[in-house]
């Protein structure tokens, strides 16, 4: 069996958690008790993330679109979601993770927005592993939103046509002082990014594995960093040159 490189670990990994449906539709319990089963595998995932040195971790939880989703289906996912949030809080204090909650969160009910505002707040101080959770994102409202404030700054005069780099754009996107995911992981087989990090994706290694979330456990997450470490990152390079820059 392959051996971790501790050397060559991904900083940023990004999960779309998917499969929770269907992994209850397999049992004949109803799609809420995937959820729940889904809640506690990504409680398990942050931990292996942070024992294993992961620096970033952002978790897709809730999109845009899935507020399209049934009513009982939406408000029994923020309930768990407040629920789980307030009774994580001590493991994130623990393991000395800070959360951080991306997406449209005023869109979100108030109830669930003082909990994830909480939780920030208590873990701001922590200088561990940045968790950041997607509620209520959508990657092209990121974008839109990003060029909104952009636009502002510029009718302020705070800012230039000139000054506006890629750089600085990315500053102005959710993800702020985060780099972009290494490594993207899809539970559930899907070959799709569903609106997820679009501009942060741009050179990220994607991993799909059948698995489906609530069944994902630490060794799926030990087989993802595997194969991520088999990949030859090019970034539009040749491959000779790539030898050529590791024999340096
Ligand atoms: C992912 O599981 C959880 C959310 C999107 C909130 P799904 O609920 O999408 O599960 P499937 O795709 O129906 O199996
Ligand atoms: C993506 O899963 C969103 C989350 C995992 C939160 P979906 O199940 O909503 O994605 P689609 O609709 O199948 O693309
Ligand atoms: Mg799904």
């Amino acid at each position: 069996m392959k051996t971790l490189d501790k050397n060559n670990l991904p900083k940023h990994i990004a999960i779309i958690m998917d499969g929770n449906g269907r992994w209850a539709k397999k049992r004949f319990l109803n799609r809420i008790q995937g959820h729940r089963k889904g809640v506690k595998a990504a409680r398990d995932v942050v931990q292996s993330c942070s024992d294993l040195g992961i620096e970033y971790l952002t978790l897709y939880a809730f999109s845009q679109e899935n507020w399209d989703r049934p009513a009982a289906e939406v408000s029994a996912l923020m309930e768990l979601l407040k629920r789980h949030l307030k009774r994580e809080l001590p493991m994130m204090m623990e393991n000395n993770i800070r959360f951080h909650a991306i997406g449209n969160i005023p869109s979100l009910p108030k109830s669930v927005q003082k909990v994830v505002s909480e939780v920030e707040e208590e873990t701001g101080k922590n200088n561990g592993m940045r968790l950041n959770l997607a509620l209520s994102y959508s990657g092209r409202e990121e974008i839109v939103e990003a060029a909104k404030r952009l636009a502002m700054d510029a009718a302020d005069e705070k800012i230039t046509l000139e000054d506006i780099t890629e750089e600085v754009f990315s500053g102005y996107l959710y993800t702020n002082n985060t780099p972009d995911p290494d490594l993207l992981i899809r539970t559930s087989g899907e070959m799709r990014i569903s609106n997820f990090l679009l501009w942060q994706l741009a050179y990220t290694e994607i991993y799909v594995t059948e698995t489906l979330w609530p069944d994902f456990a630490s060794e799926h997450l030990l087989a993802a960093i595997l194969d991520y470490q088999t990949r030859e990152r090019r970034f539009g390079r040749t491959a000779e040159q790539m030898k050529m820059r590791a024999a340096r």
